[in-house]
């Protein structure tokens, strides 16, 4: 359970930095993770509209903070794009199917992006899905 404040720095298993440290090993079969992040925040598409009621994207706003917001940022906003995606700006969102592959079924595991199927109780990644779209919404509107 990851537990996210607005007082304290976030500890996460990724560094901020982006810096590597590597260990060899003989006949060691690992390969590295590719650098920098490739993610579907790189595809450009249209923000969907959420017609989730305000009771759902409340419910998503606290499980995404408590569950999320440790790596992703506060309210969906990121401050290290570079390791954690803004997810404002991921098509994943588009896609029920897709984002629960990441966020229940650990697609992007071996990336750092663990699943959640553990800490999320049901229709908590759904609410969080559309907590996400209205703040990308929201932030499309600021621009
Ligand atoms: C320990 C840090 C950490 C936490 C906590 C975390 N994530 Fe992630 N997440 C990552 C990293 C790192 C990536 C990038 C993985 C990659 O490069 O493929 C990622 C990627 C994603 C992606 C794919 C984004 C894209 O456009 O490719 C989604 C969706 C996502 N996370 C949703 C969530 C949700 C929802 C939660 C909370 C339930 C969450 N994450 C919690 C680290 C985290």
């Amino acid at each position: 359970m990851y537990i996210a404040t607005k007082t304290k720095a976030a500890t996460t298993t990724a560094s901020s930095n982006n810096s590597r440290l590597l260990v060899y090993r003989i006949d060691g079969e690992v390969q590295l993770p590719r650098v920098p992040l490739e993610t579907s925040n790189e595809i450009d598409f249209m923000i969907p509209q959420t017609d989730a009621p305000i009771e759902v994207i409340v419910a998503g706003d606290l499980a995404y903070n408590r569950n999320c917001a440790v790596c992703h940022g506060m309210d969906g906003i990121s401050l290290r794009r570079d390791t954690y995606p803004d997810l404002r700006h991921s098509s994943r969102m588009l896609i029920a199917a897709s984002w629960d592959s990441v966020v229940l079924g650990g697609e992007l595991q071996d990336n750092a992006m663990v699943s959640f199927a553990d800490q999320l109780v049901d229709g908590e990644a759904e609410a969080i899905r559309a907590y996400i779209i209205s703040r990308a919404e929201s932030n499309f509107a600021e621009q």
